[in-house]
């Protein structure tokens, strides 16, 4: 059972939203509003500035997805690549998907001189996923998140900020 890893295109856009739809009913009990992931996921494809988005392939089906995105670390004069919107199909876990994603996601970032290192954030009480990451060599940061939400302005229109 060979998987092979890809960058996603457009034509990915309807599997990945929901797989991040089935994503945060999993592991975090909430529903997301389709229309906003659709865009979401829309504007992530087409700028790279934005995120990538890498999908996992068994035969011709797309089993598995994560997005990277990145942050700039003036600490270390370098990016972190941030691994996000992990998901694979049930039916295809515990077989090696994610790992492989993983692998290749890596393989990119230690292939470019100004990558720092890798980072992703996890529900404390996602048991599996903890597990999964720890087995793959990451190892928990110490930081603790902190954030404001607001999830009432999830669907206004982006502005063109003009300098
Ligand atoms: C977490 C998730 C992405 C793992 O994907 P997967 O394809 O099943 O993982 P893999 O088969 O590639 O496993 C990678 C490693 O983790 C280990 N692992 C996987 N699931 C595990 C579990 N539940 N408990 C302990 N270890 C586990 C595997 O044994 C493997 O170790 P190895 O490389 O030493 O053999 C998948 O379970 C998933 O999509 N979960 C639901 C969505 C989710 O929680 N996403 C993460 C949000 S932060």
């Amino acid at each position: 059972m060979e998987i092979r890893i890809r960058q996603a295109t457009g034509d990915d856009l309807e599997g990945i939203v929901d797989s991040n739809i089935a994503l945060a009913r999993e592991s975090e009990a909430k529903v997301l509003r389709r229309a906003t992931v659709l865009a979401g996921v829309r504007a992530g494809l087409k700028d790279p500035k934005r995120s990538t988005y890498f999908v996992a392939e068994i035969g011709e089906e797309v089993v598995g997805q994560t997005m990277v995105t990145t942050e700039w670390s003036d600490w270390r004069n370098g990016w972190f690549w941030w691994i996000q919107s992990v998901y694979v199909d049930r039916a295809h876990r515990d077989r090696g998907v994610f790992r492989a994603l993983y692998r290749h996601i890596r393989s990119l970032a230690r292939s470019r001189g100004d990558v720092r290192g890798l980072r992703l954030y996890v529900e404390k009480d996602n048991g599996p996923a903890i597990s999964t990451y720890v087995h793959l060599g990451m190892k928990a940061s110490g930081h603790v998140l902190y954030e404001e939400d607001w999830p009432d302005r999830a669907d206004r229109p982006h502005r063109q900020v003009h300098r």
